[in-house]
């Protein structure tokens, strides 16, 4: 496939995402099943490394629903809590299991992609005790999601090992 990957820059996604949010309605099951996801996958977005392509599938997918989640957070605060714990959980697995892999395949930029990695965590555990404090915004959230996770990490950073991902598979 000749399919050419242009990671979408983060602040603009932030933007749309924010005004997405903010323009639609939250859609009941029935209307976000025909709903285009808030930030949707793309199979440019694939490693080649099976378990890590279908992590990240998910973190999209949780990604997406603690967002719908957040429009709510006023009025299902629970709803919300448990939506972005089940992402962070995710995203905490995520990268011990990247690692895992990186380290297996010899990666020479493991030590920084740790740090990134530890870094990202830090500012999940701050959001987790602003949600806990009733404080988070869906500003906050959209900017985690769109723009440190999905746009300069796993379309940037991440991409950094896919070479090494495809010479040996
Ligand atoms: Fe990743
Ligand atoms: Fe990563």
């Amino acid at each position: 496939m000749s399919e050419q990957h242009v990671p979408p820059s983060g602040q603009p996604l932030v933007r749309a995402l924010l005004e997405r949010l903010r323009r639609d309605e939250p859609g009941c099951a029935s209307t976000l099943a025909h709903a285009p996801a808030l930030l949707p996958w793309s199979a440019a977005f694939e490693s080649g490394e099976a378990t890590i392509d279908a992590e990240h599938r998910r973190l999209f997918e949780l990604g997406n629903e603690a967002l719908e989640a957040s429009r709510s957070m006023d009025t299902q605060p629970r709803v919300f809590r448990s939506a972005l714990n089940a992402l962070l959980v995710h995203v905490t697995r995520h990268f011990l299991s990247e690692e895992r892999i990186l380290e297996q395949r010899g990666y020479a930029g493991l030590e920084a992609h740790k740090r990134a990695h530890r870094e990202l965590l830090e500012r999940a555990r701050e959001l987790e005790l602003q949600a806990d404090a009733g404080r988070i915004t869906i500003d906050e959230l959209a900017e985690f999601l769109a723009l440190d996770i999905v746009a300069n990490h796993l379309l940037t950073s991440d991409t950094l090992f896919f070479p090494l991902m495809r010479e040996r598979d």
